[in-house]
């Protein structure tokens, strides 16, 4: 192993995380190669970065693994336009470390009232890399989102010819529908119609949580693809219950039962293009998860590798990681695939048990664990 060949993207990264530490330190020498994992640079397919000042304290974290993510738009008020997409962008580029050479990809938020001109615009010039589709009330930030998928078909038509990829968060939204079943009820009642009427239309199904997901992608066209959180395959929905409500374990869509993780993980290691790493880190302060009605999303972007690589390791599975985090990602959207490569070592880690945040801390996924992998940099 050459060790001087190792460098880090950031240098002035978030406090407390030892991977920001110095290459030559960060290495642990006295490992085998079968404890160290050399793989491209991976991708995160989905992300929530928000904005100001909680923006400059969580992009970094993001931008010390993954060389690009596809940022969502559900800020307030949510990206609509080219124009509030450029200028996201810039607010972001502007919080990367010195040294970062991350990319974000940017969506437009899609409403009834799109303008598919506008989308054909942003794709044009570059900015908008795919669309995002939020059922009204879905999700955190959602009030805007669509009410009738029928609403948006000119603007399917427009990004069908493009080639732009349409981002699902795929849950139906009315009130009668149990929280737990809202997804498998998306597949039938919306996704399907949907990928009838549109044939070509590149789809991707994010943050699945089902095995009825897992399946349907897997059997369905070359043109749908699903993203898979780290938390979603590390946890099932016993977790937001033990000993008491855990706000920490609270995201969208909801975790569901064991049999539904274990139909995740069978999907993440299968090896098939469709599935890839979206990690939906979705940070919000402490406060505002700890409280009376708390906000969901979980903010797993400080061990988001080191989280993907435990579940790809615990399935015996981890010639399968690279596919999955660096490379089914880009060959879906037509993007190259990244230069570099990322390091992680199966070495004992714990994880912190908070960050700082403008509002009060935060307290991401893992937070106070002992992880057994750990990344180690960019090589
Ligand atoms: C996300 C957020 O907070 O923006 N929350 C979440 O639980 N994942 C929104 C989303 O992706 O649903
Ligand atoms: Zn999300």
């Amino acid at each position: 192993m050459k060790w001087g060949l190792f460098k880090f993207a950031a240098e002035r990264g978030p406090d407390g995380i030892s991977a920001m530490a110095t290459p030559e330190t960060d290495l642990d020498q006295s490992l085998s190669s079968a404890d160290r994992l050399v793989i491209r640079r991976p991708d995160d397919w989905h992300l929530h970065l928000r904005d100001g000042a909680m923006l400059a304290t969580v992009v970094n974290y993001t931008a010390r693994q993954f060389a690009r993510a596809i940022i969502m738009p559900n800020l307030v008020p949510p990206v609509t336009t080219a124009d509030a997409a450029l200028a996201y962008r810039n607010r972001i580029m502007a919080v990367l470390s010195e040294k970062s050479d991350f990319t974000p990809l940017m969506t437009c938020y899609l409403t009834d009232d799109i303008a598919p001109s506008e989308i054909k615009r942003g794709h044009d010039a570059g900015i908008f890399t795919a669309a995002k589709l939020y059922p009204a009330h879905a999700t955190t930030n959602s009030s805007h989102g669509v009410t009738d998928i029928r609403n948006i078909y000119p603007a399917l038509e427009v990004m069908q010819k493009l080639g732009m990829p349409l981002l699902l968060h795929g849950e139906v939204t009315h009130k009668e529908v149990d929280i737990f079943d809202r997804e498998a009820v998306f597949i039938n009642k919306v996704l399907k119609v949907l990928l009838n009427d549109f044939p070509e239309l590149k789809v991707v199904f994010e943050h699945i949580t089902t095995k009825e997901a897992a399946q349907f992608v897997a059997e369905a066209g070359p043109n749908l693809a699903a993203t898979i959180t780290p938390h979603h395959l590390s946890f099932n929905r016993n977790a937001m219950f033990e000993g008491g409500i855990r706000p920490h374990y609270y995201c969208l869509p909801v975790a569901k039962r064991e049999e539904h993780r274990l139909a995740l993980r069978r999907a993440a290691i299968s090896g098939s293009g469709k599935f890839f790493l979206g990690t939906d880190s979705a940070p919000h302060a402490a406060k505002d998860k700890e409280t009376a009605c708390g906000c969901a999303g979980l903010f797993n972007a400080p061990y988001a590798m080191e989280a993907y690589a435990e579940v790809f390791d615990e399935e015996s599975a981890l010639d399968k990681l690279e596919g999955f985090a660096s490379e089914f990602g880009p060959k879906f959207y037509g993007l190259p695939l990244n230069e570099g490569k990322i390091v992680l070592e199966r070495v004992e880690n714990a994880a912190v048990k908070t960050c700082e945040g403008p509002t009060g801390h935060l307290v991401p996924f893992r937070a106070g664990e002992t992880l057994p992998w750990r990344f180690a940099g960019i090589k």
